[in-house]
C-alpha cells in the first residue's frame, strides 16, 4: 500500500511539473533545422507554381515574348515567365530581385516542342554568396531533373553577378 501511494505522488508531482511548465503536447511546431528559414523543395514549388499560382497566368519578362530566339543554352526557343515583385523590380530597375522573387523559363525545340523547365527562386539567406538564388530544372511533365546551389547553374550564371546572376535584361 505505502509502494503504490509513493507511486501516486510521484506521479502527481510529475504532472504538476508538466503543468507547470506549460507544455502542451498538442500543436507545437517542430523548429527547422536551420533556424526557421523555409527550405525550398522543387517539387513543392513545381506544385505552387502549376497549381496554386500558374506561372503561365504571369507576365512575360519586359521586353521580350513568347517563344523568343535564345541563345540555345536551354532551348532555341525560350519563354521566360517572371512573378510580380521580379516584374516590378525589373521595370524598377532596383538592382537586386527582392526575395520570393520567381523566374520561370520555358525552352523549346525549334518545332515548339517544350523541353524543359528552369526556375530561379530567392529565398531570403538561402545562399548568400551566390544572391540566395535556388535554382531548379524541370521535365515538360514537371519532374525535377536537379535543384539546391546547383554548381552548374551558378557557375554559368555568375558570370553575370553584378546584375543578379541573371543573363536576361538589365536590372540596374
Ligand atoms: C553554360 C551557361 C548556363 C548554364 C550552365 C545555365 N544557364 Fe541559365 N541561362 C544561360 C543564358 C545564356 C541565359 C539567357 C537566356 C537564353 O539565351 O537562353 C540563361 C537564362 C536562364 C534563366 C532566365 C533568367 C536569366 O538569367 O536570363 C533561368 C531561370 C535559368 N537560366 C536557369 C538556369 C538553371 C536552373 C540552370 C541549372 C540547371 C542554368 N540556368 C544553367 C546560361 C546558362
Amino acid at each position: 500500500m505505502r509502494k503504490e501511494l509513493t507511486i501516486l505522488l510521484i506521479l502527481i508531482s510529475a504532472f504538476m511539473v508538466i503543468g507547470c511548465t506549460g507544455y502542451d503536447s498538442g500543436d507545437q511546431e517542430p523548429v527547422p533545422e536551420n533556424g526557421g528559414e523555409a527550405q525550398p523543395n522543387a517539387a513543392e514549388l513545381y506544385e505552387q507554381i502549376t497549381q496554386e499560382d500558374n506561372y503561365k497566368e504571369w507576365g512575360i519578362w519586359p521586353g521580350f515574348v513568347e517563344l523568343s530566339e535564345g541563345k540555345d543554352i536551354h532551348g532555341e526557343l525560350i519563354t521566360i515567365y517572371v512573378s510580380d515583385n521580379a516584374f516590378t523590380a525589373i521595370e524598377d530597375k532596383e538592382d537586386v530581385m527582392p526575395d520570393g522573387s520567381i523566374i520561370v523559363k520555358e525552352g523549346y525545340n525549334p518545332d515548339e516542342e517544350l523541353e524543359r523547365v528552369l526556375v530561379m527562386y530567392k529565398v531570403k539567406d538561402y545562399d548568400p554568396e551566390n544572391n540566395d538564388w535556388f535554382w531548379a530544372l524541370y521535365s515538360p511533365q514537371g519532374e525535377v531533373t536537379t535543384e539546391g546551389k546547383v554548381a552548374g547553374c551558378i557557375d554559368c550564371h555568375s558570370a553575370n553577378e553584378d546584375n543578379d546572376y541573371l543573363f536576361t535584361g538589365d536590372l540596374s
